[in-house]
């Protein structure tokens, strides 16, 4: 019997980003020589998946990926990362997440996303899941696949008393009642707890203000996660939230800190279920500030043996 602790739900996650640098973006209609180009594995589940099994929980991922070499090598990426991926529904009519990132000197990305197999995952191939998220700990949720289909499984977590983190990413304005219901930890950041309530969330104070209005929508916590600040933690039936600080260390590249700062949530949520959850986002935090310092996002995710002692 395959014992489950985190499970991913997406199947955005095979994103593979094809990364080419170059001084500047082409213009319409122009060449342009960029200087280096590799291929990387990438996608919010995908990164979270692989966060939590880096640190030792045994992972899941329930997802689709394109029947071509895309997503062969992300399947291989999965195993290469030993997160189970069972039998694999390959939709062949479809091609993977392919993500085109030119990447600027000054680091900034302009992303070009070719849909493929991931908002094909249907209520079949859910339900076939069933026993995997049914014997998980914790299921870890994103927008990446259909609204519907990520209520349906954070419905089938809750039934079966698994516990559910929610990530609302990427945002949508008009997010379905239910999600917050679903949610025993609903974690966002700050722009999207901007969109989601409508008031701006630039700093501790709005991001606490924001907290409690997420939390009053029936949640059973929220975290905003505050880049270098940290993040704000409330939980149900508190009022008062914890801002709770990360060490300050020079950031590289911060792309998929977010990612990784939820797969470790999702880790130590399974693993120490008596830990406070302030406590589990200062660790969290600390796991993603180590993320932020090297280039790439699942490329800069630390593994345990990487880490102090004191976070286990
Ligand atoms: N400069 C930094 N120094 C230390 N920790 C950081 C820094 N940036 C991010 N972190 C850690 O990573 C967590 C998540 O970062 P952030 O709030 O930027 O997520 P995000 O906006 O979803 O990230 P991204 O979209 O870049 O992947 C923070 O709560 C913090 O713990
Ligand atoms: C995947 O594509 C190959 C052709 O490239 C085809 O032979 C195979 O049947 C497809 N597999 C599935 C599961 O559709
Ligand atoms: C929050 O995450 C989204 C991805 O869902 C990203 O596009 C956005 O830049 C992030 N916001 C901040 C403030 O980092």
């Amino acid at each position: 019997m395959f014992a489950l602790c985190a499970i991913s739900l997406s199947p955005h996650c095979c994103l593979s980003d094809l990364t080419s640098c170059s001084p500047r973006l082409p213009k319409e209609g122009e060449t342009i020589h960029g200087h280096n180009f590799f291929i990387g594995f990438g996608g919010k589940g995908a990164n979270q998946c692989v966060q939590a099994a880096r640190l030792g929980a045994k992972t899941a991922m329930v997802a689709k990926v394109g029947n071509d070499s895309f997503g062969d090598s992300y399947i291989q990426n999965f195993k290469d990362n030993g997160v189970y991926t069972g039998k694999h529904d390959l939709e062949t009519a479809s091609s993977s997440q392919i993500r085109a990132c030119g990447c600027l000197h000054a680091g900034e990305n302009a992303i070009v996303i070719v849909a493929g197999a991931n908002m094909m995952l249907n209520k079949e191939e859910l339900q076939d899941a069933l026993a995997a998220i049914t014997s998980a700990k914790v299921l870890v949720c994103q927008l990446e696949i259909s609204p519907q289909m990520s209520l349906r499984a954070l419905r089938m977590a809750q039934e079966n008393k698994v516990t559910t983190i929610f990530n609302p990413a990427p945002a949508i304005p008009d997010l379905d009642p239910d999600f917050y219901r679903l949610s025993d930890v609903f974690c966002c950041n700050e722009s999207e707890a901007e969109l989601l309530t409508g008031s701006s969330v630039n700093n501790v104070e709005e991001a606490r203000c924001a907290s409690r209005e997420l939390l009053r929508r029936g949640c059973g916590a929220v975290i905003i996660t505050l880049g270098a600040q940290g993040c704000v933690v409330l939980e149900a039936p508190e009022s008062t939230s914890k801002h709770v600080p990360t060490t300050p260390v020079s950031a590289v590249d911060t792309t998929g800190a977010g990612d990784s700062f939820i797969g470790a949530l999702a880790y130590y949520v399974a693993h120490y279920p008596a830990m406070r959850l302030e406590e589990v986002a200062r660790r969290a935090g600390q796991v993603a500030a180590v993320s932020v310092q090297s280039m790439g996002a699942q490329s800069s995710y630390p593994h345990k043996r990487d880490l102090g002692a004191e976070l286990f």
